[in-house]
């Protein structure tokens, strides 16, 4: 950690940043438009490489409407292989940087049949369904308890902020419960019945393990969804990445201008 840490203060000297963002499929592009030192994962000891399509893989360190933010612009996963601390490491490093609040974004699929794809969501709270938690193991009480408190990993406050935010911006925000699978394989029509049993609105393969570690350390979570296409329940249609990717991409100037303006107000 102290290796990761000097690393990266080498490259941004007295830069620092309170507010983190995790940009999801598609959404990357925020970082590219905002970016005045870059540094890929590769460079920095004790991160991991991003292997998927859509994903770059670098922290983005910007100054955006006086607010010093951090930017991962691709995250890792589960079902690339790697484990649930690695893919979370990251979260930890940002809170040493002096991060307070973490935004958490993705690409998902409805669950909730009121929802269109292309439509942002609020996490209001997830279900974890990967099988696998990135706090086992021995516990570094210096970062949290051995059995953090999950009441509220997604603050009401900042829920609040960003649907007063998006109201003046006439941007539609949905709300709801985020669903994370460890994929890569999407969910099949009774998963998706049983995800919405079991009170989800979206799913998604990422998302959860970050949360749950930026909770952990003492970061105030929000998360936004990015409804990418209706979950595979509709019967019929196949779902691919590439329709992923394309829909994120029609939804990012409202996502960006959205972020943008809760940043301003944080
Ligand atoms: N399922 C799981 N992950 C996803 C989906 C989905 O339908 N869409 C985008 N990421």
């Amino acid at each position: 950690m102290e290796n990761s840490v000097e690393y990266i203060k080498n490259k941004i000297g007295d830069f620092t940043p309170q507010i983190g963002i995790i940009l999801g499929s598609g959404l990357g592009e925020l970082a590219d438009e905002h970016c005045d030192t870059a540094i890929p994962y590769v460079e920095i000891p004790g991160f991991i490489k991003s292997t998927v399509k859509g994903h770059k893989g670098r922290l983005v360190f910007s100054n955006i409407s006086g607010k010093q933010v951090v930017m991962m612009q691709g995250r890792n996963h589960f079902y690339e292989g790697h484990s649930l601390k690695d893919i979370t490491y990251p979260v930890k490093v940002m809170k040493q940087l002096g991060v307070k609040t973490l935004i958490l974004t993705n690409a998902a699929g409805a669950v909730n049949e009121s929802f269109t794809p292309g439509d942002l969501m609020l996490i209001t709270d997830h279900i974890n369904f990967m099988g696998q938690n990135p706090l086992i193991g021995e516990n570094d009480d210096t970062l949290g308890e051995r059995f953090p408190d999950m009441t509220e990993i997604y603050k009401t406050k900042l829920i609040n902020l960003a649907e007063d935010r998006a109201k003046e911006l006439g941007i539609k925000l949905q709300k709801g419960v985020y669903l994370a699978n460890s994929g890569p394989s999407y969910e099949t029509p009774a998963e998706i019945r049983m995800a919405r049993l079991i009170g989800a609105d979206a799913v998604g393969m990422s998302t959860v393990p970050e949360a749950i570690v930026a909770n952990y350390c003492g970061l105030n979570v929000l998360g936004i969804s990015c409804i990418s296409n209706a979950a595979s329940s509709t019967g019929g249609i196949k779902l691919s990445h590439e329709e992923v990717i394309e829909t994120t991409t029609k939804a990012k100037t409202g996502f960006k201008k959205l972020i943008l303006k809760i940043i301003e107000n944080l």
